[in-house]
């Protein structure tokens, strides 16, 4: 397992470009099993989720070809509909091919989830929106076992706003016989991303960017070529990176658009920000403000970014809290971050945290993609040489974060788990 080693203190300075959404290739890869043919997209990062997702969808008889940015898919030929545990485990977000693959062949056998690293998280919402579109469901030795001949429309109103079931449920009704309304649906610019790619494979959706979607079910879609949105969570930990070291960097390929909460939430803690059409500029002072933060839904400040906030925080000057309303358990970096310095106090769902003055190096362990993220965060300003653990959770869902860091100015290094 790959470590990294970073030697803080570097101010971040320079430009980067920020990549394609992985959250937005992880829903639109799956949708492409709802029409046989070629697509094309652009803008895909290079990501251990992405190649997950290709080698889940190849085991059904799916195609796919990465050159560079470009993926290619085929789902000419797709001949078997189940997505086995030792896959499912690897990638909660496989459950998306439930939806369209009981849409189109009218049989998915899923592997159930399981929890992730900070704890429970359900998909009884995928489940229920499905079974009431028509399909027949039996949860069988830890599988999802779909069947339907023909879904047919239906009202479904979801208790919380899930990202995750909203697609998976808009999927499986763009095929379903008559009309759907989805209540309480995702707005992130993930699931705006995959309404408007199912739109132009030939889905009729009304509704697109509000919590009620209405989709008209049609007879058949037809492939079509697509570019992701850019990643809203790169972008925001970058901003963050830069945040904390009191650099001076510029973003490119993003949409600010996508994250007006987090820029606020920067102008509070000290930033100045310049923020054009495909950029931002920040410039950002030595020690930040403390800003309290509560999680919620988009457009509220994403639970992706609460562990980053945290590590800035934590040198900031004075003492906020961090409420994290989505997920409950999502706290596995506070005992690392107390590792390296950092004077924070957890209570439920409610970090209190007092900014120290200066973090310390020290070993810590990634326990999943946001938390590592946060380590090595702290790691930028951390007196030392700190070095961060299991660097793979990072891999899942930063494209060669070391090397932007490096062209940042940051001193960080991969070093192979073969390596020691
Ligand atoms: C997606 C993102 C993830 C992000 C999360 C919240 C992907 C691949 N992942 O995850 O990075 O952190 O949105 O923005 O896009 N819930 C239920 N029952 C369900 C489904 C969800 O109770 O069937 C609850 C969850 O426990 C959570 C809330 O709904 O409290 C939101 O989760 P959801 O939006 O579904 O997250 P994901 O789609 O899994």
């Amino acid at each position: 397992m790959d470590k990294f080693i970073i030697n803080g203190g570097n101010t971040l300075k320079g430009t980067i470009k920020i990549g394609g959404s992985k959250n937005a290739a992880l829903a639109l890869m799956p949708a492409t099993l709802l029409a046989s043919g070629k697509y094309q997209f652009d803008n895909i990062p290079d990501l251990r989720d992405i190649s997950t997702m290709s080698k889940l969808l190849e085991m059904m008889g799916v195609d796919t070809e990465k050159h560079n940015q470009i993926l290619s898919i085929n789902t000419f030929r797709v001949n078997k509909f189940e997505a086995p545990y030792e896959q499912v485990k690897k990638m909660r977000a496989s459950i998306y091919v439930l939806g369209p693959l009981v849409a189109r062949y009218g049989y998915a056998k899923v592997s159930l989830p399981g929890g992730c690293a900070w704890g429970p998280r359900p998909v009884n919402l995928h489940i229920e929106g499905v079974r009431k579109l028509g399909a027949k469901i039996e949860i069988d030795q830890g599988y999802i076992v779909a069947k339907a001949k023909k879904l047919k429309g239906a009202r479904i109103t979801f208790d919380v706003s899930s990202v995750g079931a909203t697609g998976n449920v808009m999927m499986a009704a763009v095929l379903a016989k008559g009309t759907s309304v989805i209540e309480n649906a995702a707005i992130e610019p993930e699931i705006i991303a995959l309404a408007e790619f199912l739109v132009k494979m030939g889905a009729q959706i009304n509704g697109i960017g509000t919590t009620r979607l209405e989709i008209e079910g049609v007879d058949a879609l037809h492939p079509v070529n697509e570019a992701m949105i850019p990643d809203r969570i790169e972008a925001g930990t970058f901003l963050v990176a830069a945040a904390l070291t009191g650099g001076k960097i510029k973003i490119e390929n993003c949409n600010p658009s996508h994250i007006t909460s987090l820029l606020t939430k920067l102008e509070e803690a000290g930033s100045k920000l310049q923020i054009g059409t495909d950029w931002i500029k920040i410039q950002s002072p030595k020690i930040p403000k403390p800003v309290d933060v509560t999680t919620a839904v988009y457009p509220g400040f994403p639970t992706d970014m609460q562990a980053q906030w945290l590590s800035l925080m934590s040198v900031a000057k004075g003492s906020s809290v961090i409420i994290d309303t989505i997920y409950f358990d999502r706290f596995k970096h506070v005992p690392e971050l107390i590792r390296l310095g950092a004077n924070i106090e957890l209570n439920r769902n409610t970090a209190m945290v007092k900014g120290v003055k200066q973090l310390k190096a020290a070993k810590v362990m990634s326990t999943d993609l946001r938390a590592s993220a946060s380590l090595v965060l702290a790691g930028l300003v951390a007196k030392g040489k700190t070095e961060v653990l299991r660097v793979y959770h990072l891999d899942r869902g930063y494209e060669r974060l070391e090397k932007k860091l490096q062209s940042l100015g940051a001193k960080i290094r991969r070093v192979s788990g073969k390596e020691y």
